[in-house]
């Protein structure tokens, strides 16, 4: 069988903050390629992260793509921000674009494209994928939540796997499956990566499992070896 290539992004939501410099320095040590960060605004979701300035204090340690999930109600105000930060790659909740709240998805993917980053859409696990069809030629992921956005810990939604070969079969469709990757983020753990990655995912969000681990290094190889 011919191996899958996928990422391994751990989220930093899961470590313990007071010793952030020697977690990021600890993941330059193992075979992950994205950082995953989490930003939550107790609005879009009912928790609160941390903000650009701590991204841009971590940022001379390392190397690591940096990937924001934006889990916020106004994703517009700090894409800005993040960027300065030193981000490589921004996803922003298509939900939080809804009527109620502000800018369109095409605005919000312009500006983070213009700055030379990847863009991703995020959807909440009760979203259809089919309201990614009018952006699928426009982005370079898809953040597919595979638990409830808000909480590291959580467990992993079943359904989720139909859902990551649903939209693959959606990118075959319109033809955009190499520029497009699916990034799977909720509960992934050593126990069910294999089936996101067979199923079609190209990249793991892991927080939790990593960073509570005693040996976060063996979690990271384990799930770099998996097939
Ligand atoms: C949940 C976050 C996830 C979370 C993943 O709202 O978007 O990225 O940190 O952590 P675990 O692996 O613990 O589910
Ligand atoms: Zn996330």
């Amino acid at each position: 069988m011919i191996k899958k290539e996928y990422l391994i992004a751990p989220s930093i939501l899961g470590a313990d903050f007071s010793k952030l410099k020697e977690e990021i320095l600890m993941l330059n040590e193992t075979k992950a390629q994205w950082v995953h960060l989490d930003i939550m605004d107790q609005q879009f979701v009912p928790n609160l992260s941390f903000g650009p300035a701590v991204v841009k204090s971590i940022r001379p340690h390392t190397d690591l793509f940096f990937d924001v999930h934006l889990m916020v109600s106004n994703p517009f105000d700090l894409i800005k921000p993040f960027i300065e930060a030193g981000a490589n790659g921004i996803s922003f909740h298509i939900e939080a674009s809804e009527p109620r709240f502000t800018f369109p998805p095409k605005i919000l993917i312009g500006q983070i494209k213009k700055a030379g980053l990847k863009c991703g859409i995020a959807l909440k696990p009760k979203t259809p994928i089919s309201v990614l069809k009018k952006y699928l030629t426009l982005i370079d992921y898809v953040t597919l939540m595979s638990v409830e956005p808000g909480f590291g810990g959580q467990r992993f939604i079943e359904s989720s796997l139909q859902k990551i070969q649903n939209l693959k079969s959606l990118l075959k469709e319109m033809n955009v499956e190499k520029q497009v990757k699916i990034q799977v983020d909720g509960g992934v753990i050593t126990k069910n990566a294999l089936h996101c990655i067979e199923s079609g995912a190209d990249i793991l969000v892991v927080g939790s499992e990593i960073f509570q681990s005693k040996n976060p290094k063996d979690v990271i190889d384990n799930l770099i070896s998996l097939q």
